[in-house]
């Protein structure tokens, strides 16, 4: 069956580069402000809801009462009641006019990129995205949707950029800082380039969220979120946004989200919605903590290389100073001895422990080159910067000397 033949909700988006969002309502109020406030009062609706906390909903249905009267929400895989005052808060503390939630962040930009490119299209990428990311772009996308993507080669150089689009390009897609080795693209630059071509950029924000990078005022027109990081801040919860013009979120909602499904659900919104209070906070903890190993990691002779936005040696220092607020938790470090010297460190560790994602509460540390970014191949992994004593290190909560004790006796074992 043809696509004009479904029944579509939603005309697709179109993008149109003179178009600048508006403003929002609340864009005077600061980030830990709106973190707190966004899309809830306790005295917002008095009538129907009448507490302190933001109520959790769960139910997957919305009753109506008239015949051929379609009310909204009416069905969870468009749209649940905490969902939706989730997606109000993430929208503004992006400082966007809309927002849709995932089941994750993988799943968010599955939908957002499935919703906007056809077969014979493409997207224009570096090879500096997170390993689920690049299993999409590499395999998922081109082998079973036609879907080309293309690694830049220099993504340093916005030209490098620019040399990658061509009018089948329909989006632009970065990761910054990246992970797991920290790579910081120039926002405003790329979005310069893509907007001259006609083409939209969207941020994968997760790494310093929106307490330390705000890419949409930067000039993106799409930031791409896991909130089952640092947002959600302690592995409780798994979910995604995309953040953007409200006709492109609704365009995914009711042209994608709808008839897949995976949506965030009501339970894991309301957690988000508890956790993000604290997301300020958290993050500038997070940033100090990160400051502090990274300091001691780059003086230790067992070390190669450290990886860290706020060390002046980071390739791309300056751009990070002017583009971000802080570091964030996020880092990684070589050691010596390739892989088994990162074997021997990381089996070393008594606080720090092994895991599968970053943004947690407590410190965590994992091996990208056999877990996350296993598909890539040696020269690709090479030219990120993937080598096999890489240590990813997600910087947590605890008290930093605790954790400076833990990394120095675990590196003893080397
Ligand atoms: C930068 C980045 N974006 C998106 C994702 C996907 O998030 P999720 O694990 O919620 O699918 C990840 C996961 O590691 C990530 O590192």
């Amino acid at each position: 069956m043809h696509e004009d033949e479904l029944f579509f909700m939603r005309k697709s988006w179109v993008f149109n580069p003179e178009e600048k969002s508006p403003k929002r309502d609340d864009s005077h109020l600061g980030m830990a402000t709106r973190a707190l406030h966004a899309g809830f009062h306790p005295l917002m609706d008095m009538e129907q809801f009448r507490a302190f906390v933001p109520p959790l909903v769960p139910s997957m249905t919305y009753p109506y009462q008239t015949f051929g009267e379609i009310p909204y929400p009416v069905y969870g895989r468009t749209k649940t009641p905490t969902a939706a005052l989730l997606e109000e808060r993430l929208a503004s503390l992006e400082g966007g006019q809309a927002c849709l939630t995932a089941a994750s962040g993988s799943q968010a930009l599955f939908n957002l990129i499935f919703n906007m490119a056809r077969p014979g299209d493409n997207v224009v990428t570096s090879l500096n995205i997170f390993g689920e990311g690049y299993k999409q772009a590499a395999v998922i996308f081109p082998e079973r949707c036609g879907v080309d993507f293309r690694f830049v080669k220099n993504p340093a150089d916005p030209q490098s950029w620019d040399k990658e689009i061509d009018d089948k390009t329909k989006l632009v897609w970065v990761e910054t800082p990246s992970n797991p080795t920290l790579f910081v693209t120039d926002i405003t630059a790329v979005a310069n380039v893509a907007h001259a071509r006609g083409v939209p950029l969207m941020v994968d924000n997760t790494t310093a969220t929106a307490a330390l990078q705000k890419p949409i005022a930067l000039g993106a027109d799409i930031v791409l979120l896991s909130i089952t990081k640092f947002l959600a801040g302690n592995g409780t919860v798994l979910g995604g946004a995309i953040v953007g013009p409200e006709a492109l979120i609704e365009d995914v909602r009711w042209n994608t989200t709808e008839f897949v499904g995976a949506i965030m659900q009501p339970f894991d919104s309301w957690l988000t919605l508890q956790y993000l209070e604290t997301l300020d906070m958290r993050m500038a903890r997070h940033s100090a903590n990160s400051q502090q190993i990274a300091e001691f990691l780059a003086d230790h002779p067992k070390v190669e290389h450290v990886n860290h936005t706020g060390l002046p040696n980071h390739p791309q220092y300056d751009l990070a100073q002017r583009q971000m607020r802080g570091p964030g938790g996020l880092m990684s470090f070589v050691v010596k001895g390739d892989m088994a010297g990162a074997a021997a460190v990381m089996n070393a560790f008594q606080l720090i422990c092994h895991a599968v994602t970053f943004g947690t509460s407590r410190t965590i540390c994992m091996h990208p080159p056999t877990i996350t970014h296993e598909h890539m191949t040696p020269d690709e992994r090479a030219s990120v910067g993937i080598h096999d004593g890489l240590i990813r290190l997600s910087v947590g909560l605890e008290d930093p000397a605790d954790l400076i004790a833990d990394l120095d006796q675990a590196l003893e074992k080397l």
